[in-house]
Parts: structure tokens; sequence; C-alpha cells
């Protein structure tokens, strides 16, 4: 089968903007599209520059964009994405400077994992023995960790290229490192004060508050780590922590204590609860509130509870985590 594969090329030390380049390839059965770069490297143009190794799925090197999806080319089938798409096009992950084709600049990306610290704290893998001199490693207990599967992850970055929070602002930790996070928080090994260290810098502007839960980098992700739903699990453990100072953590805390106190969303308290009294701020949705009760879309801040409303107070006061965080700040 004689295909063409469009490719975008650049390179920042010479060309203006990036081009789109056709080859013809005649492609056997049962191949990927990195093998398919690699031939058209060999054969046609051995300019054309592209990051792999190991070929099976398991270094994460060749994450780029195929017909417009984040994917891994040694494991993306040629037949496939003609099947679905009708066309071969490829190029470099979204949203990273681009070194050169099809190779981004990933040190930001390993910058960010870094800033999480991937590894448990020095405290926490030793413990001394009776005379208290030597170190031995503590070993994870087997019966008392849930990694979920965020330790599946082999950083290949399509997550980070694929996020609308992180094409907004590169400054976002991102799906990966955030998940990267995860694991760690949750390893029982760890103890309290370190992982309270960890809740406090994730809980700051660019960390998990800043997620937009637009569920893309679960849809790339090829190791289905789900990174969203890590952050999801930060966001929990952070407000059961009393980490609930940012407006992120205020928005589910007020929404709760609202839903608690009258059985239902009232979006005039909204603003109180997130905002609280910072009178700049309130002034600042004010406009937008205005334009709410002109179109009856604001419900009296002073309605009366729901009639069932003793029904919602017996749910909340059975879990003893919900009683705590809507208690917190807000009632
Ligand atoms: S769900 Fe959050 S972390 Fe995942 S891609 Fe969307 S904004 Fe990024
Ligand atoms: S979370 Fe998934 S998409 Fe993101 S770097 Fe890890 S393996 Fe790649
Ligand atoms: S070459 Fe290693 S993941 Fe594709």
């Amino acid at each position: 089968m004689r295909l063409t594969f469009t490719i975008t090329r650049f390179n920042p030390e010479t060309d203006p903007r990036p081009r789109d380049e056709p080859y013809r390839l005649d492609v056997e059965r049962g191949q990927t599209v990195l093998e398919a770069l690699i031939r058209i490297k060999q054969e046609q143009d051995g300019s054309l520059a592209l990051r792999y190794s190991c070929r099976s799925a398991i270094c994460g090197s060749c994450a780029m964009d195929i017909n417009g999806a984040e994917k891994l080319a040694c494991r993306t089938s040629v037949r496939k994405e003609i099947e679905r798409h009708g066309r071969i096009t490829v190029a470099p992950l979204r949203n990273l400077p681009v070194i050169k084709d099809l190779v981004v600049d990933m040190t930001s990306f390993w910058g960010k994992v870094r800033a999480v610290t991937p590894w448990l704290s020095a405290s926490a893998l030793a413990s001394r023995t009776e005379t208290g001199r030597t170190l031995r490693p503590m070993l994870l207990p087997r019966d008392r960790y849930q990694f979920h599967n965020v330790d599946a992850c082999i950083m290949c970055g399509a997550c980070v290229a694929a996020c609308t929070s992180h094409e907004v602002s590169r400054r976002f930790l991102g799906p990966a490192a955030l998940a990267k996070a995860e694991r760690f928080l949750a390893d029982p090994r760890e103890p309290a004060d370190a992982k309270r260290t960890r809740l406090r810098f994730l809980e700051q502007p660019d960390g998990i508050w800043d997620c937009t839960r637009c569920n893309f980098c679960v849809e790339v992700c090829p190791k289905d780590v789900q990174p969203m739903e890590a952050i999801i699990r930060l966001r929990r453990v952070a407000i059961e922590a009393g980490l609930a100072r940012s407006g992120g953590a205020r928005h589910i805390t007020g929404f709760m204590a609202l839903i608690r106190r009258s059985g239902r969303l009232n979006e005039a308290l909204m603003p109180l609860q997130v905002i609280g009294c910072n009178l700049r701020r309130l002034l600042r949705v004010a406009p937008l509130g205005l334009r709410m009760l002109w179109h009856g879309k604001v419900p009296s801040p002073l309605a009366p509870p729901i009639p069932g409303i003793a029904q919602i107070r017996t749910i909340f006061n059975s879990f003893g985590h919900l009683k705590r965080i809507t208690r917190a700040d807000h009632t």
C-alpha cells in the first residue's frame, strides 16, 4: 500500500516557521507509524529528526501528534490511522518547544517532575535497628498501599501536550508531575509531616487547583495512568487535611456547605463562600451577579432550606469526612 505521510518539519535555527512536507512510502501490513518514520529517514530524508528507543511502548520517547492526537508512534498502527482518518499527519507534541522536526524539548517537563520531589524522604526509607546505629530500608507493606495505576507512567509527555491548562499557563505543574506526586503521597512509608509538606507545595498556584478537569490527559495517556483522577484524589486529601484556603478548595467546601445548610446550591452566596469578604474581588464579580439576578438565575440569599433538608444533613453526618469538610471555614 503506497501512502502519503505529511510530516511537520521545523528547524528553529534556520526556518522562519514550521512547514508540512509530504513523503510517499510503500507500507507493509502491520507497520507502525514509528517504523514508517524510520524508513522515511533511512530511505528518503536523513535530515528528519525524531526520537525513539525501545520501539515497544516502554521508554516513552516517541510520543508525537499523529492525526491531531498525542500518541506513541511505536504502538500506533498505520492501517488503523488510515482506516480512521484516511490520511497520516505527524507533528511534534504541542505546547512544548521544538528542538527539530518531531523532537521537542522536555526540559520543562522534567523540571516539573523534579519539583514534586518524586522520591521518598530519607527518613521514611530508613529505620534504626535496636542498636540505634545501623539504618535499614523500610519495606513497602503489601496490604497498605493503593497506587492505582500512576506508577505505570512512562514519562512520555503526551498528557502535558494535550493539557488545556498547560496550554494557557506553562507554569502549571501538569498532569504527569501531579500524578507522580500522588504516587508518593499515597505511599504509607512517608510520615505525616512529609505528606503535609508535599500537600502544601501542591496546593500553591499552578498546582492541583489549576486543573480544569478537561479529561484530555486521561484520553491520550498510553498507559492508562488517568492523571486527572490522581489530581482529584490529591484535592480530596488536601481538603481532608484542612488545606482549604485556595479558591479551588473553597469552591468545593463552600458548595458542600451550602448543600448541607439548605439542600441546594445558592448562587447568590457562592461568591462569599469562595472569595470571602474581599471587597475588591467581590466587586469584580458583582456585574456578573447582577446580570444573573436580572435573568432570574440567582435565588434569594434568604431562601429557606428545601423540605427534605433533614435527610441531606443525615447523609452529611453519616460520612465523617463530609461533616469535617463542611464545618471547616464555612458553617
Ligand atoms: S484534566 Fe487537568 S491535568 Fe488533565 S489535561 Fe485537563 S487540565 Fe490538564
Ligand atoms: S501520565 Fe501517561 S501520558 Fe502522561 S507522561 Fe505518564 S504515561 Fe505519558
Ligand atoms: S520508542 Fe519507546 S515508547 Fe515508543
